[in-house]
């Protein structure tokens, strides 16, 4: 078939490099010409694992290309998927302008019946919305259909590959089994499509987010309530995931949720439950609890050292919003360096592949490492942020001769307390206990004596 997508950001352009893999002609359309021009080149405008190799090969055999004129890709194609970012308002509503653009755009440029697929992530409602305008604004059939993304960030090409479940809103009966077809050939075994409205698409989408979102706060506050009472909060998720009614997954206490997702779609829920008159509480807490613990590892710091970090130097480990993506939006990384910087401390950081993107977002004070290492020169502490694999195993002597002193503030609970004090290092993690090292337990002990 020959497939337009429109926006070649995370989204659509691994839907559009992997419907080309399937054997589609896709034409990816952006309104961002530098974007393209990236694109044309040869080379990627964000960080995705895997992803570069299936554009260059389906760009090899002509099965995708990129342009910058949309109305012309419209034109070339059959089915028309719209990936445009739907970013937060003031309000906390998401912003459905772009799609609305995308959609006058599409119907300028129709001339003749296409299927048109929401991908992007919309509040309830807008397929219907969408459906109107295309009505008022062409004379030609549209058949409009809401497929909400579930691929993650890190893992984006198997996701889309290979997805657990594809969700199909449709009204129209034809569009609907054409898509279906679409889809079937990335089913694995057990994978599913599950077809329903266009309304119920919209809002499950948003549910699953909060979903997610609310088992990452629960978590957090209980952590926040392990560290007072000196419980292990790895040890409560291992007994709590493996209930089989709750799960393992998405149970990881830490430093709260960031990226391009959970934050804004809890809060677009939270703003479409109010205008329903429906309670939020829940989704209320759920993001308050969020907040709070995005500041966690700069209010360790001070409790450690104090408010004024004048003179101090802070080495920071992970930038992103998580392992395997360049994605800075909404990273907790970022409460945490620019705290930092306005008590007067001295930050030095490593990404594998943020700092590009950290350094467009970021105060230029700043400084960053070619190696993660590199940073660690004279550090005061180390903070981590993300859970890189680069940063798991690292080699603690090393760390321990360059670092000015050994403390280490973990929001990804990467090392063991236990192991680190053996490794005479300072470290605070989420929800376990504060260790001070072997020296460091000897200096209060002996104050302890003395005072
Ligand atoms: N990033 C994710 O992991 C993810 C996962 C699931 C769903 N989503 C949802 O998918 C949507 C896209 O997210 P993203 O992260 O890929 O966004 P993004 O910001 O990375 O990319 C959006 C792209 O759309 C382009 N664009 C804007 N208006 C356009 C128009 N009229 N025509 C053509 N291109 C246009 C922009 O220039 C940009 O390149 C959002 O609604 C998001 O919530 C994202």
């Amino acid at each position: 078939m020959n497939i337009a997508v429109l926006g070649t950001g995370y989204v659509g352009l691994t839907a559009g490099a992997c419907l080309a893999e399937a054997g589609h002609r896709v034409v990816c359309c952006d309104v961002d010409e530098t974007v393209i021009a990236v694109l044309r080149r040869g080379e990627l405008h964000f960080f995705e694992p895997g992803l570069a190799e299936v554009v260059a090969s389906n760009v090899k055999s002509g099965k995708l290309r990129f342009t910058a004129d949309v109305a012309e890709g419209v034109r070339a194609s059959y089915m028309v998927f719209v990936t445009v970012g739907t970013p937060s308002r003031e309000d906390g509503s998401a912003d459905v302008e772009p799609v609305l653009a995308a959609v006058s755009g599409i119907a300028r440029a129709m001339d003749g019946e296409r299927i048109v697929v929401l991908k992007s992530t919309v509040p309830v409602g807008t397929a219907r919305r969408v459906r109107a305008l295309l009505q008022a604004e062409t004379k030609y059939r549209a058949y409009v259909c809401s497929n909400p993304e579930f691929l993650r960030e890190g893992s984006a090409v198997a996701d889309f590959m290979r997805p657990e479940r594809v969700v199909l809103g449709v009204e129209d009966e034809a569009a609907g089994r054409t898509l279906r077809g679409l889809y079937e050939p990335f089913l694995p075994p057990d994978g599913k499509i599950i077809m329903m409205d266009t309304t119920s698409a919209e809002l499950l989408k948003y549910a699953a987010n909060a979903m997610l979102a609310s088992r990452v706060s629960l978590m957090n506050s209980i952590a926040q309530l392990c560290e007072k009472v000196g419980a292990d909060v790895e040890k409560v998720r291992l007994g709590v995931g493996s209930d089989l009614r709750i799960g393992p997954l998405f149970l990881r206490a830490g430093i709260g949720y960031g990226g391009s997702c959970l934050p804004k779609d809890v809060e677009a829920l939270t703003r479409t439950m109010r205008d329903q008159e429906v309670d939020a509480l829940v989704l209320e807490a759920v993001d308050r609890v969020n907040e709070r613990q995005k500041r966690r590892l700069l209010e360790m710091v001070v409790d450690q050292f104090g408010e004024n970090l004048a003179g101090r130097t802070f080495a920071i480990w992970g930038l992103s919003f998580k392992p395997g993506t360049d994605d800075m939006r909404e990273a907790p990384s970022l409460v945490t360096i620019r705290g930092l910087l306005e008590r007067g401390a001295r930050v030095k950081a490593h990404d594998p592949a943020a700092m590009g993107r950290a350094a467009q977002i970021l105060d230029e004070a700043v400084e960053y490492g070619e190696g993660c290492y590199d940073v660690l020169e004279g550090a005061d502490a180390l903070v981590i942020h993300s859970e890189w694999q680069v940063y798991r195993d690292p080699d603690f002597a090393a760390m321990h001769a360059m670092m000015k002193q050994p403390v280490v503030f973990d929001g990804r609970n990467l090392f063991q307390p236990d192991e680190m004090e053996n490794r005479n290092f300072e470290y605070r993690s989420i929800g376990r206990r504060h260790v001070r090292g072997r020296v460091g337990a000897e200096r209060l002990a002996a104050r302890a004596v003395s005072g």
